[in-house]
């Protein structure tokens, strides 16, 4: 059992503290209802200019690294005030139990389950950290940490798998009603994670259930993790707090707290990945958090890998009406406004530089806009190859089933939106630059 303090610095808390209560908007009624088409065809995408990666001065640099950290805490702060929000900088106290150890998967691998307890003066948060190892590895492995979307229960048919007690989504695949999780929901999301392939190629596989950090409803942020900081809850007056995205990639960083205490996890070797909306969480727990040795994201679209000023599929109005809790409220104002955003989402794959990165998009899946998250990816490539390292390989979108690994990777599957196998034996290939 331990337990560890952490704290904020004064100069954190200036850095956060801003803005604007006037441009906070909220999606009034009849835009919520007004009809959305979105747009799949290239001619109608907008023309757009987008904001360069590297500003004058950061560009003719003779000292790439120096004059790129400067650029990256200034782009790293524009993100956080107007897009995803700042986290709290207050004090809060971890404690990490080991509730479970056993030997899994017909002796070949190591399951342990601990529970991550965050707590504060207002009050408790325990979630529950689940991880494979090989069991044949001689020293610790790097690891795939991700969050998921049903319940840790949900990613394999074993019964010893803890239940999340939080609220879940009802779910029929996941045989989850009254927002409860239930037995029969066991392994219904096993196809997505392919713990054997990862335990066979000498790797680990953590995961958590998202809602325990935070419950993904619109709940004006009365629970999960906002619950313990009231100081810091998102309000009209405070557009530039965290929202839900911000609160699971917090949560990310709270796990590897976790896993670093932990002997079979290569804690310097650990892979953020995410799926959709945990795919955009994963680049912003990959921004956030250095520590992240790489950041993969899978069909993470807008708001994630995918360019908003193409506005292709969905959109920033789109996203902030359907889903008004993911963002803080300064995101609000770029609602069919792109144009005036600040940034795009190639800076914030630039932001993972030097650190290796994929982009991973499905074929069907042009509601995210695989050829927006291929450009992004590719323009992201110009800090990594001012850090000398390898850009995308890739000129042009790929045909289907083409994938291009390296220092910045990226793939499309031929498909629909998901994360499948196919996807993963890319990521197993990827994870082994670290290796
Ligand atoms: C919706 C949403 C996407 C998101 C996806 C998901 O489709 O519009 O932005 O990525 O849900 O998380 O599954």
């Amino acid at each position: 059992m331990k337990t560890f303090l952490r704290g904020c610095s004064a100069q954190l808390c200036t850095l956060f503290v801003v803005l604007l209560a006037t441009s906070f908007t909220t999606c009034p009624c009849s835009a919520q209802s007004e009809k959305f088409v979105a747009n799949y065809d290239e001619s109608q995408v907008p023309d757009y200019e987008l904001p360069p990666i590297l500003d004058e001065v950061t560009a003719q640099a003779d000292d790439f690294p120096s004059a790129w950290d400067a650029r990256r805490s200034q782009l790293l702060q524009t993100f956080t005030e107007q897009m995803f929000g700042s986290v709290p900088t207050s004090e809060f106290e971890l404690l990490f139990e080991k509730v479970e150890q056993a030997h899994c998967l017909a002796g070949k691998g190591i399951r342990q389950q601990w529970k991550v307890t965050i707590s504060t003066e207002s009050g408790t948060l325990p979630v529950t950290l689940l991880l494979y190892t090989p069991a044949q590895a001689t020293g610790p492995v790097p690891t795939f940490l991700g969050l998921n979307f049903h319940g840790n229960h949900t990613i394999a048919a074993d019964p010893e798998i803890l239940l999340t007690e939080s609220w879940v989504r009802d779910s029929k695949p996941q045989s989850a009603t009254n927002h409860q999780a239930s037995d029969e929901g066991r392994g219904s999301s096993s196809s997505r994670w392919p713990i054997e392939l990862l335990i066979d190629n000498g790797l680990g596989l953590a995961t958590a259930y998202y809602g325990e950090i935070d419950p993904d409803t619109d709940d004006q942020f009365e629970n999960g993790i906002h619950a313990l900081f009231p100081d810091h809850r998102p309000s009209a007056e405070a557009p530039d707090r965290w929202g839900s995205i911000a609160a699971w990639s917090w949560g990310l960083s709270r796990l590897l707290d976790c896993m670093e205490q932990i002997d079979q996890v290569d804690a310097s070797k650990v892979v953020v990945i995410g799926h959709s909306r945990l795919g955009k969480t994963s680049l912003w727990a990959g921004a956030t958090d250095p520590r992240f040795a790489a950041t993969i994201s899978n069909d993470s679209g807008c708001g994630g890998a995918a360019l908003s000023r193409r506005a292709f599929g969905e959109t920033v109005w789109r996203i902030n009406t359907s889903f008004p809790h993911w963002f803080c409220g300064n995101f609000k104002q770029y609602n069919r406004n792109e144009a005036a955003l600040p940034i795009d989402q190639h800076q914030l794959l630039a932001l993972l530089a030097p650190r290796p990165l994929y982009v991973a998009s499905a074929s069907e899946d042009q509601w995210a806009d695989p050829r927006g998250e291929f450009l992004s990816a590719k323009l992201a490539s110009e800090v990594y190859e001012r850090f000398e390292l390898p850009g995308l390989a890739l000129q042009d979108l790929p045909k289907p089933n083409t994938a291009s690994i390296g220092v910045v990777s990226y793939h499309l599957r031929e498909g629909t939106h998901n994360i499948d196998s196919w996807d993963w034996t890319n990521y197993v290939q990827f994870i082994k630059q670290l290796q």
